[in-house]
C-alpha cells in the first residue's frame, strides 16, 4: 500500500516539475494565435457548465420578447457585442479566431443554453478567455434584454430587424439629421 501510494506521489511530482520546467524555459505558447488544447478546452469547458450551472439564477428572462424589447436589445447588442459575436453586418466578426478560445458566434449560431446561464456569462465574464464582465456596465434589465434579442435574433419582428440594421449603419433610419440639405452648393460630380 505504502509503495503504491509512494508511486503516485513521486508520479504526480514529475509532472508538477515538467509542467514547472516547460512553463519556465518558455515552452508554453501563450499568444491569443494559438489555439488551446483539446484537454484545456475540454477542461476549461467543464468547469465553465459546472459553474455556470450553479451559480445561474433559476429563473425565466423577465424581459418578454415583444418587438419593442428586442429592439432595445438589438441596439445593445450591436454597440457593445458585435465586434466580438458578429452583427448584423457581419454574422461572423473577423475577431472570431483572434481569441483563444475563439469566441463563439452567437447570433450566427444561438446558443440552446437557458437564457439564466447565458445571462449569469454575460454579467460576470468568463475568466482566462476574451469574454468581459458586463456588470456594472449594463444593468441587470440591458442584459437580460441584450440576452432575449440573442435567442431571437434568428426571428426577429419587423421592428426589431430595422432597429438592428439602423445600430449596424446599415441603414439610415435615425441617423440623420432633420435639417433639410443645404441649398446652392454645385452637386458633387
Ligand atoms: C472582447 C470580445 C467580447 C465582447 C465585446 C463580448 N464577448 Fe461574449 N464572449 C467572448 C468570448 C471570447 C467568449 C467565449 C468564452 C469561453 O470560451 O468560455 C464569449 C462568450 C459569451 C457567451 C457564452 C456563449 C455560449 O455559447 O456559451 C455569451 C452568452 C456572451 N459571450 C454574451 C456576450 C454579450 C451579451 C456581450 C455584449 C454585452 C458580449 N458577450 C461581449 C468575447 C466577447
Amino acid at each position: 500500500m505504502r509503495g503504491v501510494l509512494g508511486g503516485i506521489v513521486l508520479t504526480l511530482l514529475i509532472i508538477a516539475g515538467v509542467g514547472l520546467l516547460v512553463i519556465t524555459f518558455g515552452l508554453f505558447p501563450i499568444g491569443a494565435d494559438n489555439p488551446p488544447s483539446a484537454i484545456e478546452r475540454r477542461l476549461a469547458n467543464m468547469a465553465t457548465d459546472a459553474y455556470v450551472g450553479a451559480h445561474a439564477p433559476n429563473q425565466a428572462n423577465p424581459v418578454p420578447p415583444v418587438p419593442a424589447a428586442l429592439a432595445d436589445g438589438a441596439r445593445l447588442y450591436e454597440r457593445h457585442c458585435a465586434f466580438c459575436h458578429g452583427g448584423a453586418a457581419h454574422r461572423i466578426s473577423v475577431m472570431r479566431a483572434k481569441f483563444s478560445p475563439p469566441v463563439p458566434q452567437i447570433v450566427n449560431r444561438i446558443p440552446g443554453d437557458p437564457d439564466s446561464h447565458l445571462w449569469w456569462v454575460a454579467k460576470h465574464g468568463i475568466r482566462m478567455t476574451g469574454m468581459p464582465s458586463w456588470d456594472g456596465i449594463l444593468t441587470d434589465d440591458q442584459i437580460w434584454t441584450v440576452i432575449a434579442f440573442v435567442k431571437h435574433s434568428g426571428d426577429l419582428p419587423p421592428e426589431a430587424q430595422a432597429a438592428w440594421r439602423a445600430a449596424a449603419g446599415l441603414t439610415r433610419a435615425g441617423s440623420q439629421p432633420t435639417s433639410p440639405p443645404a441649398v446652392g452648393k454645385p452637386p458633387a460630380k
